[in-house]
């Protein structure tokens, strides 16, 4: 078909000119990877008829605060309802704690909706979304699926190259994905770092902070970023409560910034994304501290467990700041995925993510981790016999 009809007839169509359903979607929408998540639990029981392990997620093994699930549970019997659109309790709740008004909080349906809203209202053709290599793959989808150019800049020892990334700003930039932990190599930046980072960036760039992981990253001495936005409104901090709130499955999340961004997201949102029961757990789980220090407590000491197990056995695993441990393991990563999915071990090959060598490990339980440590040696011990794995 002509792909100046447009033009040719001012959006009508053309004479003897058939338009395809296809032909309505941009070619940038067509050419975008489609997101393949972690493989379900209940799939692999299914086919392989054996009890699993799921690491490929980075949920929370711990599962939700109780007091989560008693608010949820307390709500659901209101679902003939619809929801508060506004998120007003939550908002004014999570206003407080983090010492901004409650317009500058926007409840979305997990990060995941908010990574995507920043691009339809901060980016078009014309402009650039800039990340980098080896982050959150979302970010790219975002950024491209706005019709922007996607512009990506390699990463230096598994982590951000923050001054290269400062150094890739064009004026045509409009906004810097980053997220501090990275997922999927666990590194994180330090405050210092990212103020010098953040005091470059021109006041037209916006820079989405993605903190999904922030909880878990104890050893770095974070000062809130909240401090970083009061002096560079430029600024968008995404939270997520899938991560050591333990509610991936209600899909909610939440994003700091300036109130003239986030009233253009909201213009952009589904009139109700968010259900009752999701923000009802949110706010419940918020107060449940000894739950989450429970959490970040047994994640860092399996996570140091894992690395020490994965080390032993000649991986090097990258220091990990988050809930999961990124180790390179050579060409047959994928196979080797297979391989302990066939033993019920679900972990996260990463060739996806742009490491076609390395696989991702979700820090579980103790249990869980001793079952993964156990057959991952009987794996490696099985393809070293048959000379198929290069362990560096
Ligand atoms: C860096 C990062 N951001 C965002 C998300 C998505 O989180 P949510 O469940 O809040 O959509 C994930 C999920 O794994 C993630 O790794």
């Amino acid at each position: 078909m002509n792909p100046d009809w447009r033009q040719d007839n001012g959006g009508s169509r053309l004479e003897g000119m058939t338009r395809t359903i296809e032909d309505l979607i941009p070619d940038y929408l067509r050419s975008l990877p489609v997101y393949v998540p972690g493989k379900p639990i209940e799939e692999v029981e299914r086919e392989l008829k054996i009890h699993a392990v799921k690491l490929a997620s980075n949920e929370n093994p711990l599962g939700p605060s109780p007091k989560a699930i008693a608010a949820a549970r307390a709500v659901l019997g209101d679902s003939n309802r619809y929801p508060d659109g506004g998120t007003y309790a939550l908002r004014q709740t999570l206003a407080e704690r983090r010492g901004v008004s409650p317009q500058e909080i926007f409840v979305g349906l997990g990060s995941s909706e908010i990574i995507d809203l920043a691009a339809r209202v901060l980016l078009r053709a014309g402009l650039q979304g800039l990340t980098s290599e080896g982050t959150y793959a979302p970010f790219s989808v975002a950024i491209r699926a706005s019709g922007a150019e996607l512009v990506l800049v390699p990463q230096r020892h598994f982590a951000f190259d923050l001054k290269a990334m400062a150094n890739a700003i064009t004026p045509k930039t409009g906004v810097i994905y980053l997220a501090n932990p990275n997922n999927p190599t666990g590194s994180a930046f330090r405050r210092e770092e990212f103020d010098e980072f953040l005091a470059v960036i021109p006041d037209d760039v916006v820079v989405v902070l993605d903190e999904a992981y922030i909880h878990y990253a104890v050893s770095m001495g974070l000062r809130e970023s909240v401090e970083a936005y009061r002096k560079r409104k430029n600024l968008l901090i995404l939270r997520t409560f899938s991560k050591v709130y333990g509610l991936a499955g209600l899909r909610i999340g939440y994003a700091i910034g300036m109130p003239e961004l986030l009233s253009a997201m909201n213009k952009l949102k589904t009139p109700f994304n968010t259900s009752g029961v999701a923000q009802a757990a949110a706010l419940a789980a918020l107060d449940d501290k000894e739950h989450v220090t429970r959490c970040i407590e047994t994640n860092a000491r399996e996570r140091k467990r894992l690395s020490e197990d994965l080390a032993k056995m000649g991986f090097q695993p990258v220091p990990s700041e988050a809930n999961f441990v990124f180790i390179v393991v050579g060409p047959d990563a994928k196979a080797l995925s297979d391989d302990l999915l066939q033993m019920g071990v679900i972990v996260r090959p990463l060739g996806w993510m742009g490491f076609p060598e390395a696989i991702r490990i979700s820090v579980g339980t103790a249990e869980e981790n001793d079952r993964c440590l156990s057959v991952m040696a009987r794996v490696i011990l099985k393809r070293a016999g048959k000379g198929e794995l290069a362990v560096r």
